[in-house]
Formats: C-alpha cells, sequence, structure tokens
C-alpha cells in the first residue's frame, strides 16, 4: 500500500509515530473525556485514522477498512471525491474565507444551483454551518412564519446537538443528560411498525399511533403550535421507515392546525434513499421546510435551510435571520455547489438504488440461514438490519449485535449500531454511494462471517453454562 501525500511526500495525517499507545496517552491526558454510553466512546480503543479514498479508510498502521457509516455520513459521495478535492484547491487559491456582509460568486452559484434542484415550491436556502445549525434556524423560521412556539418531533428521532435546541428535539437521545430542556418542544410517538408502541399491525392500525400523538400533542400545547419536525427515515433511531401514508397524514395534520412540516434531509438527501430527496418517496408530501447537511459539502461542514417563498417572506417580516462567521464561506459553498452536481451528473441516486439492492439480496440470503436477523429495512443506501433473538418474540440481540460490531471492525469493516433510544441492535449501513460491487460483497462476506462467529460464540457461552449446571 503506497504512503505519503500526493505530492509525494509523507503529510501530517499520516505520521507513523502516531502509534496506538501514543493515541491512547493523548486521550488520556489531553482530549475531554468521552461519556462512555454514547457512540463515541471508547475512541482511545479504536483505529486511528490516517487517510480515506472512496469508501475505505486506513489506519496509521496500514490497515484498511471499508467505511460503511460515510464517515460521519458526510461522505456519502465517497471519501475524497476527485471533483470536490479539485474545487476546493481551486477555490482556495481565489477565495479562501469572505464576510457574509456582501455576496460572492460561488455562494450566488449555489443558491441558484440548490434553487433549481428542490422540489417545488421549496426555493429560498440559506446557509450554515452543521446540521444542528440549521435545524436550529429552521425552528426559528417556523416559528417565527406561524406565530407558534410548540414544536414536535419523533420520540425515536435526531436533529442535532446543539445543547439546547436541537438535543431538546433528539429524544432518541436521552433529554435527561441534559441540564436544561427548551421548552414547547415534545415528543410523539415515532411510526416503529416493527415494535410497534400501540402494539397494532399495519395497514390494520390505520396510523392509530398518529392518531394518538396529536391527541397527546393537542393536551400538551403551550402555546399556538409551528411545527412537526421529522426524518423521512429516522436514522440513528434505528433506521425506521415510516409506513405508506403516515407521512402524508401528519402533513395533513400539521396543515389543519396552522403547523409547518420540516423535514430534517440531514441523513436522507441527495440521492442516498435512491431520490433526489427522502420525502419524495410518499406521493403529496410537501414541506414547507426542509433542511440538508452531512454530504451536502462533499466532506465539508456546509449545511442549508430550504423553505417555500411564503415562509421565508412571513418569517422575515417578523424579523426573522440566520447565519454564522462562516456560513457562507466560499470553499465552503464551492464544494455544496460541487457536490450537487455531482449528485445530479453521476446519478448517485441510481447507484444508491443498485447498493440497495445488492446488499438486499445478501441480507434475503442470510435471514434464510440465520434466525438472528429480524428485519432488513430503509432505502437506497441508508439500511437498517435490525438482530433478535427469536423472530416470534422479537427480543433484541444486542450482545449479538454488539459481537458482530467488533469481529467487523477487527475484519476491516465500519459501520455503526443504533436502534430506538437505548437499544443497540440495529446494524446501520451506510455505505458511500460511490462504492463498487466488489465493495459490497466484501462487506456482506465479512458480516456473514461475524454472523457465524457471534452465533458459535453464544452457543460455546451456552454450552459453557449447560456443563456448569450439570
Ligand atoms: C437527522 C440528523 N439531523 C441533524 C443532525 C445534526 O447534524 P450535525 O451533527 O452536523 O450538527 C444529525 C447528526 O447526525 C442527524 O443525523
Amino acid at each position: 500500500m503506497p504512503r505519503g501525500n500526493h505530492h509525494g511526500g509523507k503529510d501530517r495525517t499520516d505520521r507513523d509515530d502516531m502509534t496506538p499507545a501514543r493515541a491512547r496517552r493523548i486521550v488520556e491526558r489531553w482530549m475531554f473525556p468521552v461519556e462512555g454510553s454514547s457512540y463515541m466512546g471508547g475512541l482511545e480503543k479504536r483505529p486511528v485514522i490516517a487517510r480515506a479514498k472512496g469508501s475505505i479508510v486506513t489506519d496509521t498502521g496500514g490497515k484498511e477498512y471499508l467505511d460503511f457509516q460515510s464517515g460521519q455520513m458526510g461522505a456519502a459521495l465517497g471519501h475524497q471525491h476527485p471533483r470536490i478535492v479539485r474545487r476546493i484547491e481551486e477555490t482556495m487559491g481565489s477565495l479562501l474565507h469572505a464576510s457574509n456582509t456582501m455576496l460572492h460568486v460561488p455562494r450566488l452559484r449555489l443558491h441558484e444551483k440548490l434553487g433549481e434542484i428542490l422540489p417545488k415550491p421549496l426555493e429560498k436556502s440559506l446557509f450554515l454551518v452543521s446540521g444542528s445549525d440549521s435545524i436550529e434556524a429552521a425552528i426559528d423560521l417556523s416559528r417565527k412564519a406561524t406565530g407558534g412556539t410548540d414544536v414536535i418531533g419523533f420520540h425515536a428521532g435526531l436533529h442535532g446537538s446543539t445543547s439546547y435546541l436541537t438535543r431538546s428535539l433528539s429524544f432518541n437521545w436521552d433529554r435527561r443528560k441534559h441540564s436544561i430542556v427548551a421548552p414547547a418542544t415534545a415528543a410523539i410517538l415515532a411510526p416503529y411498525c416493527y415494535r410497534c408502541p400501540l402494539r397494532l399491525e399495519f395497514p390494520g392500525c390505520e396510523l392509530q399511533c398518529l392518531d394518538t400523538s396529536l391527541e397527546l400533542a393537542d393536551a400538551n400545547f403551550t402555546a399556538k403550535p409551528a411545527a412537526a419536525i421529522v426524518e423521512p427515515i429516522l436514522s440513528a433511531g434505528g433506521v425506521i421507515v415510516p409506513p405508506k401514508g403516515y407521512l402524508k397524514a401528519l402533513q395533513d395534520a400539521c396543515r389543519k392546525r396552522g403547523m409547518l412540516l420540516i423535514v430534517d434531509e440531514s441523513q436522507t438527501g441527495l440521492g442516498k434513499t435512491g431520490k433526489l430527496f427522502g420525502f419524495q418517496h410518499e406521493a403529496g408530501v410537501v414541506p414547507d421546510i426542509v433542511v440538508i447537511s452531512k454530504h451536502f459539502g462533499g466532506g465539508l461542514p456546509i449545511s442549508a435551510v430550504c423553505a417555500t417563498p411564503e415562509v421565508a417572506e412571513a418569517a422575515v417580516k417578523e424579523g426573522y435571520f440566520a447565519t454564522r462567521s462562516h456560513a457562507t464561506d466560499p470553499v465552503l459553498c464551492a464544494a455544496g455547489e460541487e457536490s450537487l452536481l455531482i449528485v445530479v451528473e453521476e446519478d448517485m441516486a441510481k447507484r444508491a438504488r443498485r447498493i440497495e439492492r445488492r446488499i438486499r439480496k445478501a441480507f434475503d440470503e442470510m435471514a434464510a440461514a440465520f434466525e438472528l436477523i429480524g428485519e432488513v429495512r430503509g432505502r437506497g443506501v441508508l439500511l437498517g438490519i435490525e438482530l433478535v433473538r427469536d423472530r416470534k418474540t422479537r427480543a433484541p440481540a444486542e450482545k449479538e449485535a454488539a459481537s458482530i460490531f467488533e469481529y467487523c471492525l477487527a475484519n476491516g469493516l465500519i459501520f455503526q449500531l443504533r436502534g430506538v433510544r437505548e437499544l443497540k441492535n440495529v446494524i446501520r449501513l451506510v455505505p458511500p454511494m460511490t462504492t463498487t460491487d466488489s465493495q459490497v460483497d466484501r462487506a456482506m462476506s465479512i458480516i456473514r462471517d461475524a454472523i457465524k462467529s457471534a452465533l458459535g460464540r453464544g452457543r460455546a457461552r451456552g454450552r459453557k453454562r449447560k456443563r456448569r449446571r450439570d
């Protein structure tokens, strides 16, 4: 494996003096501690990444991993997409930073390109840096546009990590972890059909979870309500796909109450689900506000709040604005425009659909062999495999999931384990949309071996326990 940067020499990301022992010492001495139960817990035991290309990341020891979490989802176009790298380098040569009190070409081009690809009547956009920034701005926008206050979100949803508003609406993280929760934020039941909170079955349930949730929400509203915020597929909550008709019914319920529908497309937007936007899988859904982030910047941090002219104008009349010092940096805007061009010109949605078909086929075969696979769900390159001990009782197989995760990491495949609230029994696969067939096949083969190993270990544990009882 050749090492070194593209100028031929070693760069600072690839220093071979960064041994695992040294990395551990730095974490212990200098890094802010990470809460052990969070998804970032145990970092010091994980590989230290030196470089990445396409779907492969390489650690400081030269070991390669298939990155089936697309970085922190920011690399869904593939790491270091050559067009993104070229565009960033070009822009850096002329304009790295600019005041947002003046316009510049990359920013204008990005507004134009985004406006052209947004489904109508969405047209207006503003740029911020992170997904959380844009969610905060979208909530504020909905409040200013409607004159309302209360916002509802799914109990298994996640919308960001800013310490007040977006964490308060990220019910899939424990709200008890925050010292203060934002008022006028409340959860409604996520439509999680595999473990229906109402013990009903779709379609016979007639979306009872929505009716029950709204009855409670109406009772709880402290003021005029402003919005409902949803992920079209609840990613961190275990890749939950709302059943057919749900989003449209929620939208109708919002309209009836004068509330706006905010669709958080951070994880589902720009091709990943096999369509340009995740909400487009359901006919008749016309969001008032959409947020995009993650691979919007091709790997750099830029996010957008997109809205209809009507919503934007109503809010601005009430004094609405949202910005950050680096929100419209030319390099970020140029990367954003290039990423949109790549999504469209390289038909990323089609690639995502192809990857989905290949992964589903592999899991169909695995499901025939292993009871452990309870459900395979999701769309495009956002897929979840829920693991259960027993398909009838659906008892979550958390230990097996953890063992599969460790096996895969040791054997060169990275993904995250997710699930509803405290559960971590869903393998979430988010391969870059540029992942090749042979890389998908290799990942599936690692997972197959990991399942065999996890089940073998479980059986061995069972035998040991039985011997002890005997
Ligand atoms: C659906 C969703 N919305 C918003 C965010 C927040 O984005 P960021 O971490 O860029 O602030 C995330 C982060 O993972 C997310 O998954």
